[in-house]
């Protein structure tokens, strides 16, 4: 997952604590018998994942990450190469053939793996409440994301991927979905080469299970899945910091709905400042002024792939490329309340830019005013510099207000930060860690990473 908790600048009550035991998960009967039932689950998972039972564990440099510790990322920042002639696999990938395993990891008896099947709505339905009741919520739960089941499937079903990277953990037997992660192949242009990789997301463990070692056996069994296919590196984000992040990127939020951003809480009135006076400030106007300024089309794929990847490639020194016409159509085709895209066409009916946003509803179950937001995300863009950034965002601005955005939000990543300040973007508390798996290159400035995930 991509994702971190939204940022706010009112701190609210402490949330009430959640009943998790009217959550489904297996036939728990009372709450002894769920504890003993948790620490068998722990060992067994413990075991499946050749990690020795905490009482056995003698300190070691590994101590603090049992799981990381033994994955080929650097341990800590000073084992990060200093520049991109030095970066490198972590791991020999001939040598990793001869020892990938063949069959799934076991998992304690009460569970099993499925391969989830997004065109089957009950299995699709599983992912989403997994996801809405389990997945990113800010610390004083005021909001939780809640992708739709249509974005869901979009997001998980990118051209190349297959059905073993959809990869869940159920109540064997039942369709109970307990844990999630997925992967979509891509290809991440590094310093001046490209590396076969996949985005790995939506890595969820139910709250009933946490803290069991879940976590590292769903790593672990998609890498292996992934190996499988000749694929042996990834890239990844989290709000956490594990070993080792590449960078980390902080958000930025622009409102929109100025009164309800404040009713739930989503932003504060600044000093010096009162409810018209901001939504004067955040005024928006109601249609784009570029000449040229129209949807993207299919048909813009090709052109839009090549100076899409070109802008990439020569502005950030890690990237996400798109290598099929296939990839740029399905990312970036108009969805509603998924992802929306735009050009500007010259005269000469060339495109000099083109600019995207994803949409993620986040729920607010602690206000009585409104069940929801709606965020969109500044995700792929580029300029030739006919159109200047500055009016490309702002026309997603636009756009995202056309649809029915509330705030649009952006990462200081590629050249957002050049922005911020002209279009009225606060910097929000929200930080996200970008890592590579099996490939280490040089710590960056959040601004030398082109890649944005859903
Ligand atoms: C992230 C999540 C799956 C971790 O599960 P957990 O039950 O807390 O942790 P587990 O006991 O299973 O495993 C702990 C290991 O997983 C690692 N881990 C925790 N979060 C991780 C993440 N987002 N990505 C990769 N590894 C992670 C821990 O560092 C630890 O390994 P270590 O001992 O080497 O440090 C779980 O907290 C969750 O579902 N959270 C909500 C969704 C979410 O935040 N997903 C990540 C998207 S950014």
């Amino acid at each position: 997952m991509s994702q971190t908790p939204e940022s706010k600048e009112e701190k609210p009550a402490p949330a009430p604590t959640r009943d998790l035991s009217k959550v489904p998960v297996g036939q728990e009967q009372n709450e002894a018998e769920a504890g003993i039932r948790a620490k068998a689950i722990e060992a067994q998972l413990k075991k499946a994942l050749n990690v020795p039972a905490d009482d056995e564990t003698e300190p070691s440099p590994t101590k603090t990450h049992a799981f990381w510790g033994t994955q080929p990322v650097p341990a800590k920042p000073s084992e990060q190469v200093k520049s991109f002639e030095e970066a490198h696999p972590l791991e020999d990938v001939e040598e990793k053939m001869k020892h990938i395993r063949k069959t799934p990891l076991p998992l304690p008896q009460e569970f099993e793996w499925f391969n989830l099947d997004e065109t089957n709505d009950e299995q699709l339905t599983e992912l989403y409440t997994l996801l809405r009741e389990n997945y990113v919520s800010d610390s004083d739960a005021w909001f939780r994301f809640a992708y739709s089941k249509p974005m869901l499937k979009w997001a998980i079903n990118a051209p190349g991927t297959v059905k073993e990277y959809k990869c869940g953990v159920r109540v064997a037997g039942t369709s109970t979905m307990v844990a999630f992660i997925s992967a979509v192949p891509t290809v991440v242009a590094v310093g001046g080469g490209e590396i076969k990789a996949v985005i790995i997301d939506f890595l969820c463990v139910h709250k009933s299970l946490r803290e069991k070692r879940l976590a590292p056996v769903l790593i672990k069994e998609i890498t292996r899945r992934v190996n499988l296919r000749g694929t042996f590196q990834a890239v990844y984000t989290a709000g956490t910091v594990i070993p080792t992040p590449y960078t980390a990127a902080h958000y930025y939020h622009r409102s929109i709905s100025v009164e309800k951003l404040l009713d739930v809480h989503f932003t504060g009135i600044p000093k010096m400042m009162n409810v018209p006076r901001l939504k004067k400030l955040y005024r928006v106007e109601d249609a784009v002024e570029t000449p040229g300024w129209r949807k993207f089309r299919g048909g813009d794929a090709p052109v839009v792939r090549e100076k899409l990847n070109e802008y990439l490639r020569s502005n950030f020194k890690v990237a996400q490329l798109f290598k099929t016409d296939e990839d740029v159509i399905h990312s970036f085709k108009p969805r509603p309340n998924i992802v929306y895209s735009f050009v500007a066409e010259s005269p000469t009916k060339d495109i000099d830019a083109f600019g995207s946003f994803y949409c993620v509803t986040n729920e607010c179950p602690k206000s009585d005013k409104h069940p929801s937001i709606e965020i969109g995300y500044i995700y792929y863009y580029f300029t030739n510099g006919r159109v200047p950034l500055v009016e490309l965002i702002g026309n997603l601005i636009v756009e995202a207000k056309k649809v029915g955005m509330d705030v649009v939000n952006a990462l200081d990543v590629m050249k957002n930060k050049e922005m911020f300040t002209e279009l009225k973007f606060g910097k929000g508390d929200g930080t996200l860690n970008y890592y590579l798996f099996n490939f280490n290159i040089p710590a960056l400035q959040p601004e030398e990473n082109g890649i944005v995930l859903i």
